[in-house]
């Protein structure tokens, strides 16, 4: 898989986790959740391992609750396994300066140690993969095989969810490196922005 599906799946699971134990962040009630101006690029090396090729997000802005749409594709030169660090960069256009998310409970910038061991929690082996994952046969567990990965175009229905209370509105940017022993796997950078009521 790659990296931006590494990065989603990891944040996710931060909420999926935290919720499930208990250490819930304050969450703020909302109706109705935009994001908009979904931008994405590589930032690793030009010989990163792991490349996403294609990422396509719509429409613009995305609603939640709503349908989006979306479409990726990536390689990954080298075999994706445990232990499969990510640290995550989230920052906040603050009076047109850009100021670090500190991490709070698993969300904001983060380093999460293995995000192998954060797949194996959401999605237990043995179990399929959720869908469409798994109707286009791909994995969703560590280890993934060097080769090429594609998601074709594919509906999604994000239902209703508050926001934790530090996730106002405004622009975001969010930097991912992902590694596996000091080594530098990957890197992408993800921006949007968000506005609720
Ligand atoms: C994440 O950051 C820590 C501390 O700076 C560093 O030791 C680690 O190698 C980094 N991991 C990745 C995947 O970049």
């Amino acid at each position: 898989m790659d990296t931006t599906v590494m990065f989603v799946v990891s944040l996710t699971a931060a909420f999926v986790l935290t919720s499930a134990t208990g250490s819930q962040p304050s969450w703020r009630q909302v109706n109705k959740v935009k994001l908009l101006g979904f931008d994405w690029e590589n930032c690793g090396k030009p010989d990163a391992a792991a490349v996403m090729r294609t990422l396509m997000v719509s429409p613009d802005p995305i609603s939640i609750p709503g349908e989006v749409t979306a479409a990726a594709s990536g390689t990954t030169s080298v075999e994706l396994a445990a232990p499969l660090g990510v640290n995550v960069t989230l920052e906040k256009e603050v009076a047109g300066f850009w100021v670090k998310v500190p991490c709070l409970e698993e969300m904001g910038s983060c380093h999460y140690s293995d995000a192998c061991d954060v797949l194996d929690q959401l999605i237990p082996p043995g179990q399929d993969c959720p869908e469409p994952l798994h109707t286009y046969g791909l994995p969703c567990r560590c280890p993934f095989k060097p080769g090429s990965y594609s998601l074709p175009e594919s509906d999604f229905f994000l239902p209703h969810m508050d926001l934790p209370s530090w996730l106002t509105n405004g622009h975001y940017r969010l930097h991912g490196v992902l590694g596996s022993e000091e080594e530098e796997l990957g890197c992408l950078k993800v921006a949007l922005s968000v506005s609720s009521d």
